[in-house]
Formats: structure tokens, C-alpha cells, sequence
């Protein structure tokens, strides 16, 4: 792409491999968190640094001027209450970014990296700081947004290599774990796949030996776009 690609938490363990399978593409990229520390730590030296918080939007204009995706990948706390809640961050920050993209997003790609159960309210992780309750209002957000959008909703996560058969789902009806370099390359093809694009998937790995490159053509093929309606997934 001509412009950068911004990774807000791209310090984070998806958001560094994202960041570092964008570079080798060739791509230029915008690392976008809160802690110059972390940044040192994990950043590679081709990537530019901006210190920013999603909570807070003036922080966020210049790091994402002129980007042409968007790729968000941000931890929350887990009180309710609080600066971390998941509230400020898994809302508020994606309501941020859209708003601070706003019209100038036309022909941008926005990822979102959700996670699976989201739509089951009664599921245990919703204790947290009502978590997916959030991260659904911040789905919601992204897909009424007019922009051109990616939802990945990963199952638990694991720092395995990506292994066994991947298989990615709709409809949010099952379970499973998933690697996080898997999740990293579904961010980061995704935005260049056109079949990708104004859809909400989950994503499990299936135990078994390393089955070669993932098919992501034929994967991304077999989704179905989300429906339009407005504020909520057809799914949710
Ligand atoms: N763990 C699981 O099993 C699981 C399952 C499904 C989905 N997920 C989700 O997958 C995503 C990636 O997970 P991960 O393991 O890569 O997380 P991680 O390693 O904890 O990284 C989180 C990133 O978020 C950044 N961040 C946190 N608050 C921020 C703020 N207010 N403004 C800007 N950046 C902020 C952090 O950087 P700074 O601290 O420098 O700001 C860091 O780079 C998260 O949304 C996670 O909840 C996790």
C-alpha cells in the first residue's frame, strides 16, 4: 500500500506479529500505544512508534493521519469501573478511532480484533466488566460505521505456532483455541482480501500436525457477508 498501516497495540503479542508480517510485505507501519517501555521492548526498528491512548482521541490524530487500515488489537482491564474497563477500551477507544478517521476513512480498511462469545451474554467472561457486552457495542460500532470493516473473533488464544486445520465460523456457536500468529495473518490478509471485507468471523484451530500454508483465498471465499442492518451483525 502507499500509505502506512496503523497497529494500535501493535506492542501486544497479535499486534507485534501483525506488525512484523506487515513489514516483511513491505509495508510501512504505525505502531500506535500507550508505553514508550513496551515499544522498546517488542517493536521492530523499521516501524514508527506513536505514543497514544484510545482513550483518549486528541492522542490519536496524528497516528492515524493518512493511514490507509487500521488494524486494532487492544487488551482491556477487567473492572468494571475504572480507566482499563472495558467500557473505555473496547468501546469508547474503537468509537474513538472511527470518529478521529471519520470522513477522511473513505478507501480504508478497519480490523477489528474481537473474540469469540461475544453475542452469548451468559457466558462466564461477561463477569468481567460486562467484556462482551462491550466488545459487541464496539462490533456494532465498526460495522455501522460506513467503513470498509473486518471483524476476527479468535477463541482462546495460545502462542503455539500456527498448527492443525483452521477453520474459520460464523455465527458464534462454538469453542475452540486458536493461535495468535493465525490471528495475526487473518488481520493482516484480510485487509488486502476484498471477499474479507463487511464480515464477522471466529476463528479455532483443530489439533493435529502443521497442515501447510493456510488457504486464506478459499477460507475468506466461504464466508458470508454480514447483513446491513445498521447497528447489528445478523448474527448477534
Ligand atoms: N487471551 C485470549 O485468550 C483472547 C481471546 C480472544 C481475544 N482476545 C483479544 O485479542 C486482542 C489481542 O490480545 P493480545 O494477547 O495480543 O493482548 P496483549 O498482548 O495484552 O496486547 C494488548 C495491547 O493493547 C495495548 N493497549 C492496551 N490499552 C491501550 C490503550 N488504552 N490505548 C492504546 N493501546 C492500548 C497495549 O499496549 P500499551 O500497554 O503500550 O498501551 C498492547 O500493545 C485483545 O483484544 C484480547 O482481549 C484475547
Amino acid at each position: 500500500m502507499d500509505s502506512p498501516i496503523a497497529v494500535i497495540g501493535g506492542t501486544g503479542r497479535v499486534g507485534r506479529l501483525v506488525t512484523r508480517q506487515l513489514l516483511a510485505l513491505g509495508e510501512t507501519v504505525r505502531v500506535i500505544g500507550r508505553s514508550t517501555q513496551r515499544a522498546r521492548r517488542h517493536m521492530p526498528a523499521q516501524a514508527q512508534h506513536f505514543t497514544a491512548d484510545v482513550r483518549d482521541p486528541g492522542t490519536l490524530r496524528t497516528p492515524l493521519h493518512g493511514c490507509a487500515a487500521v488494524v486494532y488489537a487492544v487488551e482491556p482491564g477487567t473492572d468494571a469501573a475504572g480507566p482499563d474497563s472495558p467500557e473505555s477500551t473496547l468501546y469508547g477507544g474503537v468509537r474513538h478511532v472511527l470518529d478521529v478517521l471519520g470522513a477522511a476513512a473513505a478507501g480504508r480498511h478497519f480490523v477489528l480484533v474481537s473474540q469469540r462469545h461475544v453475542t452469548r451474554r451468559d457466558h462466564p467472561m461477561n463477569a468481567y466488566g460486562r467484556m462482551l457486552d462491550w466488545r459487541l457495542a464496539g462490533e456494532d460500532a465498526v460495522r455501522s460505521s460506513g467503513l470498509s470493516y473486518t471483524v476476527i473473533r479468535p477463541g482462546w488464544l495460545t502462542d503455539e505456532p500456527g498448527h492443525g486445520v483452521l477453520h474459520l465460523e460464523q455465527g458464534d456457536v462454538g469453542d475452540g483455541y486458536v493461535s495468535r500468529a493465525h490471528v495475526a495473518e487473518a488481520c493482516v490478509r484480510a485487509i488486502g482480501s476484498p471477499a474479507a471485507h463487511g464480515v464477522t468471523f471466529e476463528m479455532r484451530s483443530e489439533a493435529g500436525p502443521a497442515s501447510g500454508p493456510v488457504p486464506w483465498g478459499e477460507l475468506f471465499a466461504g464466508l458470508r457477508a454480514d447483513a446491513p442492518t445498521g447497528t447489528r451483525a445478523v448474527f448477534v
